[in-house]
C-alpha cells in the first residue's frame, strides 16, 4: 500500500516578551536603521528567564493539535527540531511527550539548526510514507536568546525565540501534485563550512554550552545559491516552474537573502512569505511560524502550491513541496 502525509493542522508559539531594535541599540552600538537596512527585522521575541524550547515546543504542538482537531493520544509520532535543548539529553521531544501526557509512539529530536523544521518534516514524512507512523507531529523551536553573545553586535541583533508546529496524518495513495500533501521532500548538507556558522562550545568539547559565531557575508553568499538551487531541485523533480508556486514560505534570516532568493528563481516577491520584520531569525521555528501566520491571516488557503525552504549550519539546507 502507499501513502502520503496530510498537514492537517499548525500553530505556533511565541514568548510575551519583545525587544525592538531601540531597545538593543540602548545596550549595543548599534541602530535601528542599520538592522532594518541590513536584515529587515524590527523586533524579535524573547524568551522570559525560566522560559525553556521545552515550553515554546509544547505551547506551539498544543496550537497545532487544535487546529487539525486532534488529541495527544492520537499521535504515535513527535519530531521536534532544535539546536537549543532544554539539556543536552533526553531529547526535548520526549519531554514534550511526557507533558502531552502520551505513553506510546516514538519521540526524537533532530539537529539540523535552521534547517531543522524541513529535516524534521522530511522525516515524519518518510516514517508515514513507510507505513511505520500514522499521524505525527512535527515542531520546531528554539530559544537561541540562550546562545547568543549579547555584546557580538554583528550576531545578537538577528535571532529571537519561538516555536511553530504541524500535525501530519497518514493518508491512502502515493503523494501526487494534484493531491493535498506533502509532495516531496529535499535534503542536502556540507559539511565544510562549519566555521562560517557555529557554536564554540559543548558537552564534549568545552563542557559548556558556547557562543554562536557567524561570518554573515559567506553565510549570506551560500544562503542565497544554496536555497535557488534546492527549490529549483524540488520544482524540476515534479515537472513544475516557478509560477505553477502560490506560496513560498522560506526560513526567515534575513529580508535581503528573501529578496535575492525570489530574485535568482524569478519569483513574485508578494508570493513570498515573510515574518522577519516581527520575529528576527527564529532557527528551526521560522518556517512553522512563517507558515502559521500566513495560514492564519488568510494568505494561504486549501488546495494552494507551497514550497518550504531553508538553510543553515552545517551547512544544511532543504525544501518540501506541499499541496495544502
Ligand atoms: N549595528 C551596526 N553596525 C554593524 C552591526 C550592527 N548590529 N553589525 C555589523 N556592523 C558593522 C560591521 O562591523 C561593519 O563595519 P566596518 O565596515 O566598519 O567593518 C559593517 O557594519 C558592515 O558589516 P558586514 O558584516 O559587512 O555587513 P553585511 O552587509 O554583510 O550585513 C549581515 C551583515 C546582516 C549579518 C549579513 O551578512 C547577513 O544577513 N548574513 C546572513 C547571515 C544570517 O542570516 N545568518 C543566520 C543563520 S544562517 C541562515 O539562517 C541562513
Amino acid at each position: 500500500m502507499a501513502y502520503h502525509s496530510v498537514i492537517v493542522g499548525c500553530g505556533a508559539y511565541l514568548p510575551d516578551r519583545v525587544v525592538t531594535n531601540q531597545e538593543l541599540a540602548e545596550r549595543i552600538d548599534t541602530t535601528d536603521e542599520w538592522i532594518i537596512e541590513r536584515t529587515g527585522i524590527r523586533r524579535r521575541h524573547i524568551a522570559a528567564e525560566g522560559e525553556t524550547t521545552c515550553d515554546l515546543a509544547q505551547a506551539a504542538g498544543l496550537a497545532a493539535l487544535r487546529n487539525a482537531d486532534l488529541q495527544a493520544d492520537d499521535l504515535d509520532l513527535i519530531v521536534l527540531a532544535t539546536a537549543t535543548p532544554d539539556n543536552t539529553f533526553p531529547a526535548t521531544a520526549t519531554e514534550v511527550q511526557a507533558r502531552l501526557g502520551l505513553r506510546h509512539g516514538a519521540a526524537f529530536d533532530v539537529h539540523a539548526v535552521c534547517s531543522g523544521f524541513i529535516y524534521a518534516l522530511a522525516v515524519a514524512d518518510n516514517f508515514l510514507k513507510t507505513g511505520q507512523a500514522r499521524t505525527a507531529l512535527v515542531i520546531g523551536a528554539e530559544t537561541f536568546s540562550r546562545i547568543l553573545d549579547w555584546k557580538d553586535r554583528t550576531t545578537c541583533v538577528l535571532f529571537g525565540d519561538g516555536a511553530g508546529a504541524v500535525v501530519l496524518r497518514r493518508e491512502d495513495g502515493a503523494p501526487d501534485v494534484a493531491r493535498q500533501g506533502i509532495i516531496s521532500t529535499h535534503l542536502h548538507s556540507d559539511g565544510r563550512y562549519k566555521e562560517h556558522l557555529y557554536v564554540d562550545g559543548g558537552p564534549s568539547s568545552t563542557q559548556s554550552t558556547g557562543y554562536l559565531r557567524m561570518a554573515g557575508r559567506e553565510v549570506f553568499r551560500h544562503a542565497v545559491t544554496n536555497l535557488a538551487g534546492v527549490v529549483q531541485e524540488a520544482l524540476t523533480a515534479n515537472n513544475l516552474t516557478a509560477a505553477d508556486v502560490d506560496w513560498v514560505v522560506p526560513h526567515q534570516a534575513n529580508q535581503r537573502i528573501l529578496d535575492a532568493t525570489a530574485r535568482k528563481l524569478q519569483l513574485d516577491p508578494a508570493r513570498v512569505v515573510s515574518t522577519v520584520s516581527q520575529h528576527a531569525n527564529t532557527s528551526a521555528a521560522s518556517v512553522p511560524l512563517a507558515l502559521t501566520t500566513a495560514v492564519n491571516d488568510g494568505r494561504i488557503e486549501r488546495g494552494q502550491l507551497l514550497i518550504l525552504e531553508a538553510m543553515g549550519g552545517g551547512f544544511t539546507w532543504g525544501a518540501g513541496l506541499v499541496r495544502w
